[in-house]
This record gives structure tokens, C-alpha cells and sequence, in this order.
């Protein structure tokens, strides 16, 4: 921090601030194409971190090292490697919930030895871990049965939010791990209240089959507690009194489970200093396991305390997270740009995006700073996308010709997710073509050429030219991983982590509170109670008139 108890990113008064701006104007002005031409780019903006198999391009961002110089100049200030370890050190720096943000030590080892506000967690850590990977192991193999002896071959993770979006984006993404079982347990996940998701989920199992999985954190939540309750119907109109052997949970809440009637052995908890959107490296991970079991669970473990390690010791040049925070630094607010796509050029990370969405956004979609007052500048932009090459034939026409630029991120694989190596180099070849086409665009003079060569007369060409340039200028960072499996995901899920991490830090926010989805519950809960003692707009009056009415 400033003495002045400012952030350095306090834009009204900081010179630093003004000198980053300046870079920006320089470079806008300049354009990212020019700056391809500059020696040593690929040396400098691309990042291989030692023992992690991804490489970070950054090489099509429109930044330069005097940006970067100046941008550093601003994480320094506002001391992130200070915070770093704050955090790795269990202090409570969700203050305004008072909980430390310990995810890390979910997938650390014994002797990491990470401490709550002074307390030793691993030991609990690593006990909670050996009782639900065995369970899902016990699961998988039959050793634990149904209630007629037989296996489960389905397991429904009932869940929302980050109890629903952590699992579901892994175990979509680990499919190819599951290809060469010769039976697995088949996984699925139910997170809407829209009665629906439930019902299409179950239609076609056997409840004498199929194991439920209750995630949530708090066992409060008004969508998992409705879809537990139905689930549980549903168990029990098959199994009777039995049904209770057929489900397990996960929470923080141990007595909320008790209440449902959970057998204690099967209810896996963890402490309040995970937050949900960060907590799929524990129990909440279970339905992971039970897909894919304990062997990519603990990949995905290592992979990610790998990139926890790269984090803690790189410096500033090589360190992975802090070019991802910086660069969004550098896009929302110096570049202007308001939104962030996500493009998996891997079917098997459609979630992806969605999972983003929630760590990001309800992370640091943020309005006020750690000192309660409005802040001066944006926080996060919007995180959207679709994995390629599907975006390609929807929305990227406007990524490439609309009024507004928005970074993409790339995420591709060096190696084949199928067995068709050559499908694979058609989807890798999109992604390298898109990216090199938002960069360098295509310009009137080569548009004409191309058309007088196709023999289009003068008259056509003038009236259609315009319409198919291409600016180009517009960034992307390309993070291409050897292959996509646990280990790689983990370590990349890691990096996202810490990228909104660091952000929290530089825009002054409070990253791990989520006080903005409250409202809704609150309104929803009045609503249900009836809602008649409440004054609504006219508007929602006459939708509730209209809903009541039946037309
Ligand atoms: O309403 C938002 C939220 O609290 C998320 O932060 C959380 O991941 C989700 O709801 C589910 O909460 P729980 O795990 O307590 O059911």
C-alpha cells in the first residue's frame, strides 16, 4: 500500500497509475501487429514453468516490457508477494467473513504444513482425503454394495454453485480417462431447482442402483435442499428404510447432514476456510473420484500443488499467475476491454467456461474496497465462452469484426483427446488460425488483391471490400498443455485461482465473501412466504398477478 493508504490502483491519484496509462496510449496507438515485428517477443512473453506441462503465450497480448515494467511497479506496490504468503500462511484474509482461504492445503502433502490462524490442518486434511477416496474407491469396485449386494453403476451429485461446477467441469473433462474402463460408475449432476434437471437425470436409473451424493457446503442452500428432498422421495419409493445406505454427503455443515439422516461415516467434511467456488480439491471432489477414481483425483492434486509451488517461487518474469492477473489488469483497465472469452479448442472442457464464470466473477465482481468505499475503477470483466471450434460458427464474427474487443484465452492440447490424430490437427490448426487472425487481421489492400485475383469485377469489389476486412489488433494469450489430463488440469485450474487471487490484491477487493447473490435469496425467500406484505414494482405486481392467474 501507499503511505498515503491508497491503492496503488486508486486511479484518481496515483502517478504510477498515470504512467501505465501512458504505456497503454503508446501501444493502442502502435497496434498489436506492429508489435509482432519486435525481437525476442516469443523469448520474453512466452512462459514454460519447470515441471508443469503447459506453455503460457503471451506473445498476442498488446503489451510490451516498458508496460510490463510499469504494471509490475503497481503489484509491487501493492506488495503481492507479501499477501502470497498471508495467504499460504492461513491468515484470516476473508475478513469479512473472518476465514482464512486455504484451498492449497486440500491438495498438499504432510509435510506442507499448512496452518489455520495457527492451527495444523494437514493432518485432517489427509485423514478426510483417505476416507472419500476409499469410499469412491469401495464404490467403483463394489466393495461397498447396494443394498441388495449389487454395484452401483450411477452415481447423481446433487449440488450448485461451486458444490456443483468444480465437479462437473473435472469429471467432463477426465472423460478419456474413463474410456478404457471396462465398467464404469456413470455420474451425473443435478444443480437446478427447476424440477426438471432432476427428473430428466433420473428418468431412465434404478434407484437400487444408484448412489446420491448431497454436496454443499453450508446444507442450507433452497436448490440442493429441494433436490435432496425429492432425490431422497425417490430412494425411498424403491428402498424403503434402506434408502439412507444409498446416499452420502459432503459439507461443512456435519449436523445439517445428520438431519437428513446421513450415517456419519458417509458424510465427509471440511473447515470453513475453503470456499465453495474453491473447494473441488477436497470431498467436494468426491463424485471425481467416484467417476474417475482416487488415482486422477490425486493427479489433479498433485498437478495443482505444482502450480501452487511455481506460484510461491517464481519471480515476477516466470510467474504464470501473476502475467494472467496483470494482463487482465491491463485489459479491463488501462485497454478498456469489459469482457474475457474462454475458448477450449477440448470438448471434453465445455464446462470450463461456466466454472470460470463462478470463480471469477463471483470472486471479484466487486464495487466497493476493502475500506467499504466505492471503488474508482472496473473490477472484473465478464468471463464467457464455448469450446472451439463450435464459437467459431456462432459468436465469432463479432469477436472479429464487432465495435469491441474482447481478449480470448486459447486452451488447447498439444496431444489428441480422440483417437483420430488427424481431427486433432484440423481443431489445433483453428486455434492457431484464429488466434493469428484476431492478431494481424486482414487488411482493404489484401482483400482487394485476393478478390481482383478471383476475378471480381471493380464495381464488386468496392462495394464489398469493407465488409470483409478484419482490423485484427484484437489480443489473446495461447496456454497450450502437452496433454489434457488430471495433472495438467489441476495445475491450470491452480493458475486461475491465484490469478483471481492476485486481482483481489491489486484491485483492493475482498475476493472470497460473495455478499452480492443475497438479495435474490432474500426477495425469492419473501416470495415464497407469499410476498403480499411486500411493496413490489409494478411491474413484478403484475408478473406475480399473471403467474397466479394461470394465463
Ligand atoms: O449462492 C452462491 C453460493 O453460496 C456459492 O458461493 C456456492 O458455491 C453455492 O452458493 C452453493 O453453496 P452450498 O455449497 O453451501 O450449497
Amino acid at each position: 500500500m501507499h503511505e498515503s493508504g491508497l491503492s496503488p490502483f486508486d486511479f484518481a491519484a496515483a502517478a504510477e497509475r498515470r504512467a501505465v496509462q501512458s504505456h497503454a496510449d503508446r501501444l493502442t496507438a502502435r497496434g498489436l501487429k506492429s508489435l509482432q515485428d519486435d525481437e525476442g517477443r516469443v523469448d520474453r512473453w512466452v512462459l514454460k514453468p519447470d515441471g508443469l506441462p503447459w506453455r503460457f503465450d503471451f506473445t498476442k497480448q498488446c503489451i510490451d516490457e516498458g508496460a510490463w515494467s510499469a504494471l509490475k511497479g503497481l503489484a509491487d506496490d501493492a506488495g503481492w508477494k507479501e499477501a502470497v504468503e498471508c495467504q499460504f500462511r492461513g491468515e484470516a484474509i476473508n475478513a469479512t467473513e473472518g476465514r482464512s482461504v486455504l484451498h492449497m492445503a486440500l491438495r498438499g502433502a504432510a509435510d506442507d504444513g499448512f496452518q489455520v490462524q495457527g492451527q495444523k490442518v494437514m493432518s485432517d486434511v489427509l485423514q478426510t482425503r483417505h476416507s472419500f477416496l476409499s469410499f469412491a474407491d469401495d464404490v467403483r469396485s463394489g466393495a461397498y454394495a447396494t443394498c441388495d449386494g449389487g454395484r452401483f453403476t450411477h452415481v447423481v451429485n446433487i449440488g450448485i454453485g461451486g458444490s456443483d461446477l468444480g465437479p462437473v467441469m473435472v469429471h467432463e473433462a477426465l472423460v478419456a480417462t474413463r474410456l478404457s474402463e471396462e465398467r464404469s460408475t456413470d455420474v451425473r449432476f443435478v444443480s437446478n431447482v427447476d424440477p426438471s434437471h432432476l427428473d430428466v437425470t433420473i428418468a431412465d436409473l434404478d434407484p437400487a442402483k444408484t448412489l446420491l451424493v448431497i454436496v454443499s457446503k453450508t446444507f442450507t442452500t433452497q436448490e440442493t435442499m429441494a433436490n435432496a428432498h425429492r432425490a431422497l422421495a425417490w430412494l425411498k419409493g424403491e428402498l424403503g428404510d434402506q434408502a439412507g445406505h444409498h446416499i452420502a454427503a459432503v459439507t461443512s455443515n456435519v449436523e445439517g447432514a445428520a438431519g437428513l439422516g446421513i450415517a456419519s461415516d458417509r458424510v465427509f467434511g471440511f473447515g470453513n476456510w475453503v470456499g465453495g467456488r474453491f473447494s473441488l480439491w477436497g470431498p467436494v471432489g468426491l463424485a471425481i473420484a467416484l467417476g474417475s477414481g482416487s488415482k486422477a483425483f490425486l493427479d489433479l492434486l498433485e498437478g495443482a500443488r505444482a502450480m501452487d509451488q511455481h506460484f510461491r517461487s517464481a519471480d515476477a518474469e516466470h510467474n504464470v499467475p501473476l502475467h494472467l492477473a496483470l494482463v487482465e489488469i491491463w485489459n479491463v483497465n488501462f485497454m478498456g476491454h469489459s469482457s474475457r472469452v474462454v475458448l477450449p479448442y477440448a470438448q471434453p472442457l465445455h464446462r470450463l467456461p461456466a466454472y470460470l464464470q463462478q470463480a471469477e466473477m463471483e470472486s471479484n465482481g466487486k464495487a466497493v474496497g476493502r475500506d467499504g468505499r466505492p471503488l474508482a475503477w472496473d473490477t472484473h470483466p465478464v468471463v464467457w465462452g464455448e469450446p472451439g471450434t463450435n464459437g467459431q460458427h456462432a459468436f465469432h464474427q463479432l469477436l472479429h469484426q464487432g465495435t469491441q474487443r474482447h481478449p480470448v484465452d486459447f486452451i488447447a492440447f498439444k496431444e489428441p483427446m480422440g483417437g483420430d490424430a488427424h481431427m486433432h490437427h484440423l481443431l489445433l490448426n483453428n486455434a492457431i488460425a484464429q488466434a493469428e487472425a484476431f492478431c494481424m487481421g486482414r487488411g482493404m489492400d489484401a482483400v482487394k488483391l485476393e478478390m481482383e485475383g478471383a476475378g471480381t469485377e471493380l464495381s464488386a469489389i468496392q462495394a464489398l471490400a469493407p465488409h470483409r476486412c478484419f482490423s485484427g489488433d484484437r489480443p489473446s494469450t495461447f496456454m497450450l498443455g502437452d496433454a489434457l489430463n488430471a495433472f495438467s488440469l489441476g495445475a491450470l485450474i491452480a493458475a486461475h485461482e491465484h490469478k483471481i487471487f492476485l486481482e483481489g490484491v491489486f484491485w483492493n477487493i475482498y475476493s472470497f465473501d460473495q455478499w452480492g447473490v443475497e438479495l435474490g435469496k432474500v426477495l425469492a425467500k419473501q416470495l415464497d412466504e407469499g410476498g403480499d406484505e411486500m411493496s413490489w414494482t409494478p411491474g413484478t405486481a403484475a408478473l406475480r398477478q399473471e403467474i397466479q392467474s394461470g394465463h
